[in-house]
């Protein structure tokens, strides 16, 4: 320790002084070195300087260096605020315009319950129970795709809309969602706009959905990022400028909205029109983009991200990983599972990323944490003697307090 210092303190002693100075041959090598580097850092500060002036996909920047370089430059540097077309600045402001006006709050507000089916319900008398009454504070439509619905519920009659033919994972799932907003959105008394399916079933008391729905300020969209290839990895380049790859989002379709929301999703058809062109199969590669699964998670990341849950009101069973959720049987339906599904508060998002990584969140409601589920998909129509046996019991567990 002592030597250690003493040797530091008489290596300080020796500074190079006049006695031992670089002669002059070395000391030109050093500066001709030291200019170098110095010319060639100011190359590259200036190639980074111009990386940044130029949009990110534009090439000019990348005429100096190679492309690949010019991409890792590109990403290494802080991302630069994108430029808007007018038409997309146009439909921003109608979207800004229609999110300023504060909602109306009604005495006779009602919830759209939106089914969107091939054909018959199954669970219509399930439901029949549910609406029971609780007249003048819903109102139902239904978009029957391939025959007309045989009803076991007079809440059902004559409740279709004009339809269209729907694909699984096409524009044409999105546009009987537009059919149904449509019409619902012209009673002025609905407020809160629910979509589900013939397989879909309530997983609490009117009352209860109505006041978790009413009083909520948003709207129960879902929406992840999934890096893999079913998330991100769908997003088309022919989609910029408009929806950049870092926007890109997923989530299940099954949504309940608060009107302002509803209504701009009638005013947009700048971003509808890049996901009807351009999410579909075969277009970029081997990409198959799912057009239901993304137009309105992807919309919303970008126009109103605090507006939205996050999460669907409405339960699905991802957990045995196959290309569509578990389907629940007679055998599956116990005052258990039920239990089970009223009684979770986290939600769990599965991404394509490696074996299924997930994504679990906590269901918050207004800043409180609450249970996550409305209602459940997907049952299968045998349930439905099951169902309506437990109806009152597992509706009837939790009173709402607000
Ligand atoms: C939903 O996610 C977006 C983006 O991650 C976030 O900004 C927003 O706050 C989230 N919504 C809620 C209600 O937490
Ligand atoms: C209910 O949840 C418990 C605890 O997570 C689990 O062990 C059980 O298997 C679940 N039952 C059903 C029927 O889902
Ligand atoms: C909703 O309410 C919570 C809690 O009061 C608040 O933190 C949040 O900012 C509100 N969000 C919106 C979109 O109004
Ligand atoms: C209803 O549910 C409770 C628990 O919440 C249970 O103890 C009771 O046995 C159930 N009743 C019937 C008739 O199933």
């Amino acid at each position: 320790m002592k030597a250690a210092k003493r040797w530091s303190v008489g290596n300080l002693a020796s500074l190079p002084g006049a006695r031992n100075r670089v002669p002059a041959r070395k000391r030109l090598w050093i500066i001709m070195a030291l200019s170098l580097i110095i010319m060639t850092l100011s190359l590259i500060t200036m190639l980074a300087i111009m990386a940044y002036m130029y949009p990110h996909h534009s090439k000019r920047a990348c005429y100096m260096i190679s492309s690949r370089g010019c991409k890792a430059l590109s990403d290494w540097l802080p991302p630069l605020p994108r430029e808007y077309s007018d038409d997309e600045i146009a439909a921003r402001v109608v979207i800004r315009e229609i999110m300023s006006n504060a909602p109306v709050i009604r005495r006779d507000s009602k919830i759209a319950f939106m089914f969107l089916t091939p054909g018959t319900l199954p669970f219509e008398k399930l439901w029949d129970r549910f609406f029971q009454g609780h007249e003048g504070k819903f109102t139902v439509y239904i978009h029957a795709s391939k025959e007309r619905p045989v009803h076991h519920s007079h809440y059902f009659t004559n409740r279709e809309i004009r339809s269209d033919e729907v694909v699984w994972g096409r524009i044409s799932m999105v546009d009987a969602e537009r059919r149904l907003l449509a019409n619902a959105l012209r009673d002025p008394a609905n407020q809160q706009f629910v979509l589900l399916s013939e397989s879909c079933v309530p997983l609490r008391s009117f009352e209860y959905i109505y006041n978790y729905l009413m009083y909520s300020n948003l709207s129960y969209v879902d929406c992840f990022d999934d890096p893999g290839q079913h998330g991100s990895g769908r997003h088309m380049d022919h989609m910029l400028p408009e929806i950049p790859k870092k926007y890109f989002r997923k989530g299940a379709q099954w949504f309940t909205m608060k009107r302002q929301h509803a209504i701009v999703i009638m005013a947009d058809s700048l971003y509808y029109s890049r996901f009807r062109d351009y999410c579909g199969p075969g277009i970029e590669n081997n990409k198959n983009c799912i057009a239901d699964e993304h137009y309105l998670p992807t919309f919303f990341h970008m126009l109103d991200p605090s507006g939205i849950s996050n999460w669907s009101v409405t339960q699905v069973d991802w957990s045995e990983r196959q290309w569509h959720p578990k389907t629940y049987m007679p055998e599956d339906v116990t005052h258990e599972l039920l239990n089970n599904l009223t009684s979770s508060e986290t939600v769990v998002h599965v991404t394509s990323v490696g074996m299924g990584e997930e994504i679990w969140m906590p269901c918050m409601w207004n800043g409180i944490k609450r249970p996550c589920f409305l209602f459940g998909r997907k049952f299968h129509p045998d349930t439905l003697d099951k169902l309506l046996e437990l109806f009152s019991n597992y509706t009837r567990s939790v009173s709402w307090h607000l």
